[in-house]
């Protein structure tokens, strides 16, 4: 959740770092850091508990060096402050950490037993302790020495002034990647920090660490085998990590829809045979039709995306699915079934509780299919086969458009499994066209944003709303709420619209307005019920739907009653980006929250 930059060559690597901790911003934003070494070999450090700008800011002229790393904290354990950020450091050597270490406590205990004085609140800062108490001589093997009395998750940079020109990083359930340039090596913990620099990179995996010099980089194991790498080329332009004219990254990436959507279904749809291929399935025909259940796995907005796709396997392919957080799965030690096929969604491909649930699968014999946006992720990797999103790289915390395409990944999926049962030529035919107009029924929904502009300053005076949908409509209710509260801060709930009467019926009053999910499906009747109630207790109610119901209403182009949730929370996206602007949010990065939840 945090975010790593390293660099090792001949240049300054200060701006270096700063530029790629800008960019890695969005995955935690409490406190920031540096530490260079000096032409004399001398360890510079400065950190404190501001964003990456304003430490930029405060550097003097000649805070220089190389080898250098950087960091950009979520703080998990111990407050933001200027002692808790990163770099740690013990006499000459220098750490940035990601991840959490689970025997800190052990561990500071000993370290403290023995003299040691920790100056930081922070698992991280045994570290660098544990390796300069070791007796190797080759920083890589301090390094591993100390590691080998870690227990946790990690992603480390580590410099020592008594090794100057030689950066190693290591990698234990925290992405590192490495990005070769001419004479000059860089490290981080995402593409994103390097993508100016180079395209080249190394993904390293669980249990691996790297020496890395100007001129190359030398892998291994932590018991020492040595291991080969292929370098990859990053997929992604620099653009699409840039804002690009946009004031936010969330207002642009919702506008990136109809073009993430055509990337979903570029290639997969066969209007041949009214069907799509999804080439990294590994699952034939026959293995297809063995499938009596479906498990889709997920947090946060992937498992309510991951609801979407239940549904229309279900409705589409008529084999029962249903949605559960990875969050809840991974520890009620859930019975795993030979014939039902596991699905793993996931924006960035790192989120612990779903790589810990496909872990658990895994161990169990579960067949695991992955729904990824992040190529080469772990939990890509971890799955037996999978869909890649291909919506590009999404920098704001709040998901948009990784949401909208794995949704359609997921219909793509339950119109492949359906025509493999028992979905008809004709039914097919009408999903396929249905998926193919989604993109420019997207573009219509932006059209209205000032429309919904309006709407969403009227409705952010509200402290509290209430979000409703009925079956298809529960997921756009659940997901409307969810993007409301992440960057405005007002309280939303999500209901199934039957279950109003059941309870929260009581809190509807005019202070208390609804948003209601209405298609124009065969549940309008019961929908239009709904709104009467809430209204007749005169509580607000906003629609989105198909046509024009309740005391202010978003229309949206209707496509198959299938694919229409799709459609219906892109409205909702922009409603709660406006609401936070109107609020005077930090939409990008909102409060207590990181785009990658690498811990537990
Ligand atoms: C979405 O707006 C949230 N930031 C969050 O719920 C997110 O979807 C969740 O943490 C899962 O992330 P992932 O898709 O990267 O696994």
């Amino acid at each position: 959740m945090c975010g790593i930059v390293a660099y090792v060559g001949p240049r300054d690597a200060v701006p270096i770092l700063t530029e790629g901790l800008a960019r890695l911003e969005y995955r935690g934003y409490d406190s920031a850091g540096l530490a260079v070494l000096g032409r004399a070999g001398d360890l510079r450090v400065r950190k404190a508990k501001v964003r990456v700008g304003e430490l930029a800011a405060g550097l003097p002229a000649r805070f220089k060096g190389a080898p250098g790393i950087g960091h950009t904290r979520w703080a998990t354990h111990g407050e933001p402050s200027d002692l808790n950020a990163h770099p740690h450091i013990a006499g000459t050597i220098a750490v940035v950490h990601n991840g959490i270490i689970e025997n800190a406590d052990e561990l500071r205990a000993e370290l403290a037993a023995d003299g040691v004085v920790l100056s930081s609140e922070t698992d991280s800062e045994v570290l660098p302790h544990l390796i300069a108490r070791s007796g190797e001589a080759e920083l890589e093997d301090a390094v591993r020495e100390a590691l080998s009395r870690v227990v946790g998750t990690y992603g480390i940079a580590v410099v020592d002034a008594r090794h100057p020109g030689v950066l190693v990083v290591a990698r234990n359930g925290s992405p590192v990647v490495l990005g070769i340039g001419e004479k000059e090596m860089f490290a981080a913990s995402d593409v994103a920090a390097l993508v100016r620099y180079t395209r080249q990179v190394v993904h390293l995996d669980d249990g691996e660490l790297a020496t890395v010099r100007a001129d190359g980089f030398r892998t291994s194991t932590l018991d020492r085998r040595a291991t080969r790498k292929e370098p990859s080329l990053i997929e992604a332009e620099e653009a699409a990590y840039d804002a690009e004219g946009y004031t936010h990254f969330m207002r642009k990436e919702i506008h990136e829809q109809p073009a993430a959507v055509e990337r979903a279904l570029r290639g997969r749809l066969d209007l041949r045979f009214h069907t799509a291929h999804l080439g990294g399935l590994n699952l034939d025909p026959r293995e297809a039709r063995e499938i009596r259940r479906v498990k889709i796995l997920g947090c946060g907005s992937a498992y309510y995306a991951g609801q979407v796709g239940a549904q229309l396997i279900e409705e589409l392919a008529r084999i029962p699915a249903d949605a559960e957080p990875a969050s809840e799965f991974r520890y009620r030690n859930p019975v795993v079934e030979a014939d039902t096929l596991y699905v793993a969604v996931s924006q960035s491909g790192e989120t612990y509780d779903t790589l810990a649930a496909v872990q658990e699968l895994k161990r169990k014999g579960g067949r695991v299919l992955g729904v990824v946006n992040a190529v080469g992720s772990a939990i890509a990797r971890e799955c037996d086969g999978g869909v890649y999103l291909h919506a590009g790289p999404e920098i704001a915390v709040a998901s948009t458009k990784a949401y909208t395409s794995t949704a359609v990944v997921f219909a793509l999926l339950a119109l492949h499994l359906g025509r493999i049962h028992d979905l008809s030529p004709a039914d097919g035919r009408r999903i396929a066209e249905g998926l193919r107009a989604l993109p420019a029924q997207i573009e219509e929904i932006l059209k209205q944003e000032d429309r919904i502009a309006e709407l969403a300053r009227e409705y952010a005076a509200y402290r509290s709303m209430l979000f409703v949908g009925r079956v298809r409509g529960r997921p756009v209710a659940r997901e409307g709420a969810q993007k409301l509260k992440e960057v405005s801060y007002v309280h939303a709930e999500a209901y199934p619209a039957s279950e109003l009467k059941h309870g929260p019926l009581a809190l509807v009053s005019p202070e208390l307005p609804a948003v209601a999910v209405v298609p124009d499906d065969e549940l309008l009747d019961k929908n239009l019920s709904t709104i009467g109630e809430i209204r007749a207790r005169r509580g607000r109610v906003l629609t989105v739907g198909h046509r024009e119901t309740g005391d202010d209403a978003i229309v949206v182009p209707k496509n198959e009653p299938e694919l229409d949730p799709i459609l219906l929370s892109i409205p909702l996206q922009l409603l709660a980006y406006h609401a936070a602007v109107a609020l005077g949010h930090d939409v990008d990065k909102p409060r207590n929250l990181a785009k990658s939840v690498t811990v537990e």
